[in-house]
């Protein structure tokens, strides 16, 4: 395995900071990860143990990195089982999250055609549970193999092993840094459910003007929809959504509703409402700022862009100053989405 020394991780995340890994290697067989982890314990992994990427789409990175980052290239999509109703498709954790998509609906698997054109990694989609449209990775999650950094086995999770929640894995809270997601089952339908009441997709599918809905119409809506609002990380530095959608509990969403009529809430767990944190950051004013090369999307608040050269710590800094004025106007507290290092 080949170590490569002082490398700019530059390419490998979808905000495009330019910081230096002291050490970097791309594994994309599990001999070579075992290679690489060989001899690390929790003693020996300090602060900062070392960094897994996939896609590097859901980071951000405010300085250099003293230690070894490793880029996950495990591939390979296999149908491993199937029964009267399901698909059982294994995806290798560096699969392209978008290709799989693409492939699954290709070969009439149901079931992640709402999370198309999402960026990153097969093995991440379980990290942060993703979501779009209203279907979650929960919803069609079979099971997942990990590799622990420090025990050096090869562990099984279910669904119920991984707690999913909105954003939320265990991979993300108790076991946070300690696994390697080394390939995800996604349990896919032989007969669609469609998704279609969420948001603009009932909409963009009458205006493509089609005849029969099926999953590729689905997945083309949902393309159409992403690119309108999304900035494609290829040209404008992005992680998708950098905040989450704030859940408040239901009285205090009607008072504000009082205030704002127009506010935006969807029903959650626990009679909690969950918030449109885009609509509260655009009513503070933030759609569309810059600031040097660091700003706020002018079609979506909710995410931040780097337009060329922005540091991690111009945008983490511009990342506080929203949740300042977010809470000094209602009163809630934005959390960040993604992952700062
Ligand atoms: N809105 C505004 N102004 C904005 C942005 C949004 O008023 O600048 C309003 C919209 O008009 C709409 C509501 O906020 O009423 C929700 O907006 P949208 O449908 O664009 O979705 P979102 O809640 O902002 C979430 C996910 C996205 C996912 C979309 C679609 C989170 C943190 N984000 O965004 O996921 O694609 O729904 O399902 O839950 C991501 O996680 O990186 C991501 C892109």
């Amino acid at each position: 395995m080949q170590i490569q020394e002082n490398i700019s991780l530059k390419r490998y995340n979808t905000f495009g900071i330019d910081v230096n890994a002291k050490q970097f290697a791309i594994f994309s067989q599990l001999a070579d990860l075992e290679e690489l982890l060989h001899g690390l314990t929790p003693s020996t992994g300090q602060a900062l143990p070392l960094l897994i990427l996939g896609g590097g789409s859901n980071v951000l990175f405010t300085g250099n990195f003293n230690r070894l980052v490793l880029k996950n290239n495990l591939l390979g999509i296999e149908l491993v089982r199937e029964d009267n109703q399901y698909y059982y498709v294994k995806a290798g954790a560096g699969e392209n999250w978008h290709g799989l998509v693409m492939h699954c609906i290709n070969q009439g698997y149901a079931g992640l055609e709402n999370l198309s054109l999402i960026p990153g990694c097969a093995g991440a989609s379980p990290m942060q549970n993703i979501g779009a449209y209203g279907v979650e990775i929960k919803d069609v999650f079979e099971c997942l193999e990990a590799y622990h950094i420090y025990e050096k086995t090869t562990v099984q999770f279910n669904l119920g092993d991984c707690r999913f929640g909105y954003r939320e894995s265990v991979f993300k809270s108790t076991y946070k840094g300690q696994f390697v997601i080394l390939n995800v089952t996604f349990k896919l339908r032989k007969q669609p459910v469609y998704h279609t009441a969420y948001g603009a997709i009932e909409q963009e599918l009458e205006k493509m003007g089609l005849q029969t809905l099926d999953i590729k119409a689905i997945s083309q809506a949902v393309i159409n929809i992403r690119s309108s609002k999304l900035p494609n990380p290829a040209d404008i530095g992005n992680a998708g959504s950098f905040f989450k959608n704030p859940q408040i509990p239901a009285e205090q969403y009607s008072l504000l509703k009082q205030q704002y009529p127009n506010i935006p809430g969807y029903p959650a767990e626990d009679g909690f409402v969950k918030v449109a944190a885009g609509w509260l950051i655009e009513q503070c004013g933030w759609k569309g700022y810059r600031h040097g090369d660091a700003g706020v999307h002018a079609k979506q608040a909710l995410v931040l862009v780097n337009y060329g050269k922005a540091t991690g710590t111009e945008l983490f800094g511009l990342s506080t100053k929203i949740i300042n004025s977010v809470e000094a106007t209602f009163g809630i507290t934005l959390e960040r989405e993604v992952n700062v290092y």
